[in-house]
């Protein structure tokens, strides 16, 4: 009927990381134009008020997009452009740079693929407490209907949340990220109300394309950062800290989505610590709405030991060095955990669509006085993790697409413009876009798949 491919391939970026332009258009302030203009939080201060100009650039990103012949594009949309302030009607002005967005990539013969959040909250949402505050769950939800309306006629693929872990860890718990709190408690809460606002927007989604009769090739689903952690001993305590990392990371956010229950191991021990999951009655039959496409962000992996308990009573599994290769992150590159993760998922959490809707890796690019890099690092990287995804799919995991991160450098949250992830390298003071090596060798593996499959 349809001559779709059966393995797709794209490339990612989030609004935040790219967009700029962030008063324009009665765009209101997210958390992290608040958080990166708080003094010591991103490096060299810097933030994304203007990143890679992507708003006021997007043909030409459209354009290059085409130029590496990719089937899909992976992009986010800001809330604060949609629904300034996190509640009310939609901002026309805001939904129409998403909507002349996706008629740019469908006249190029792009599919897109929308997250409806990648971190950028609105300020007056975590004012009113954020996502520790259940209520933001069903704000959420209101905005994921208003953007669906606007856009449904023509989107199909949907990603809830992007990395539910790093917004609840890394924002409320640990604090590198936006909104900086360092509230255990708090973080546990994210955790579930993310969960929930994901399962009530997938609702609304689906309900909406019911009612106008689009079920037919919807795809709603959502992102998670998934790793391998393996204890670096036999011992039982080194056994217990890779279960416990394993659990924090991984299982507190497969199970509820995927088996309709939270580890019970690590629900147990968060309430022992007085950080409880706050469910109420429903809530994880609302998370487990039917997850047609399950988006794995991969980068690394960790061989973790066990260390003394911290003051707060949180074990705190410690990275053991292995004698690897390392990105500019510090991460270390085992391509081969990424077909044992997919193989694992495969077995355990089978019925979900597999797409790696995220890898690659920072490096220290050196630009030749044309702008062009020669990142042979990179280009290894990415054909070690595409023949490990695609090893993994011959292994029978139900594998359907690969993103690289990112099509173009960008801001790097804490790390601000300190690394750079792009397979186009972006000249911050001209905006000027060069393909790196990694772009052409993409464009050829993606060509020479397509010519083999
Ligand atoms: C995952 C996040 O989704 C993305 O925003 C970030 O830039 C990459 N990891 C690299 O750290």
């Amino acid at each position: 009927m349809d001559n779709k491919p059966t393995f797709l391939w794209g490339v990612a970026t989030s609004s935040y990381q790219i967009e700029g332009a962030v008063a324009e258009d009665g765009r209101s302030p997210s958390i992290w134009d608040t958080f990166s203009a708080t003094p010591g939080t991103v490096l060299r201060g810097a933030t994304g008020a203007v990143a890679c100009d992507h708003y006021h650039r997007m043909p030409e990103d459209v354009a290059l997009m085409a130029e590496l012949g990719i089937d899909v594009y992976r992009f986010s949309i800001a809330w604060p452009r949609v629904q300034p302030g996190g509640s009310g009607p939609v901002n026309p002005a805001g939904i129409a740079f998403y909507d002349r967005l996706v008629d740019e990539l469908l006249a190029n013969d792009i599919t897109p693929w929308v997250t409806l959040y990648h971190w950028d909250l609105p300020q007056e949402l975590e004012d009113a407490g954020g996502w520790p505050n259940r209520d933001t769950a069903y704000r959420f939800a209101d905005y994921a209907g208003l953007t669906y309306d606007a856009l449904g006629d023509r989107v199909q693929q949907w990603t809830t949340m992007n990395e539910p872990w790093c917004s609840a860890m890394l924002g409320y718990v640990v604090g590198a990220h936006a909104p900086g709190r360092q509230d255990a408690r708090a973080g546990m809460r994210a955790v579930h109300h993310l969960l929930l606002g994901h399962g009530l927007a997938s609702q609304v989604i689906r309900e909406k394309a019911a009612a106008q009769d689009r079920l037919d090739g919807l795809e709603v689903g959502i992102t998670l950062n998934l790793g391998v952690a393996t204890p670096a001993s036999d011992s039982a305590e080194d056994k217990a800290a890779a279960r416990w990392e394993d659990g924090l990371s991984n299982r507190l956010y497969l199970d509820p989505l995927l088996r309709g229950e939270y580890p019970a191991d690590i629900a147990t021990k968060v309430a022992e610590l007085g950080s409880p999951l706050p469910v109420q009655d429903g809530d994880l039959a609302v998370i487990a709405q039917p997850v047609d496409v399950l988006g794995i962000n991969y980068y690394s992996s960790r061989l973790v030991r066990s260390t003394p308990v911290g003051d707060n009573g949180w074990p705190t599994p410690e990275a053991v060095d292995r004698d690897v290769e390392r990105t500019a992150m510090g991460w270390e590159v085992t391509p081969e955990a990424l077909t044992d993760l997919l193989l694992r998922l495969e077995r355990e959490y089978p019925g979900p669509d597999w797409y790696i809707t995220e890898n690659g890796a920072a490096y220290d690019d050196q630009p030749d006085a044309n702008g062009y890099v020669d990142d042979t690092d990179r280009t290894n990287y990415l054909r070690s993790h595409i023949d490990a995804a695609l090893a993994a799919r011959a292994q029978g995991v139900n594998l359907k697409g690969y993103f690289a991160w990112s099509l173009m450098d960008n801001f790097e949250w804490a790390f601000g413009y300190d690394r750079r992830f792009g397979i186009v390298r972006v000249d911050y003071e001209t905006q000027q876009r060069t393909p790196k090596r990694s772009a052409r060798y993409y464009a050829d593996r993606i060509a020479a798949h397509k010519a083999n499959e």
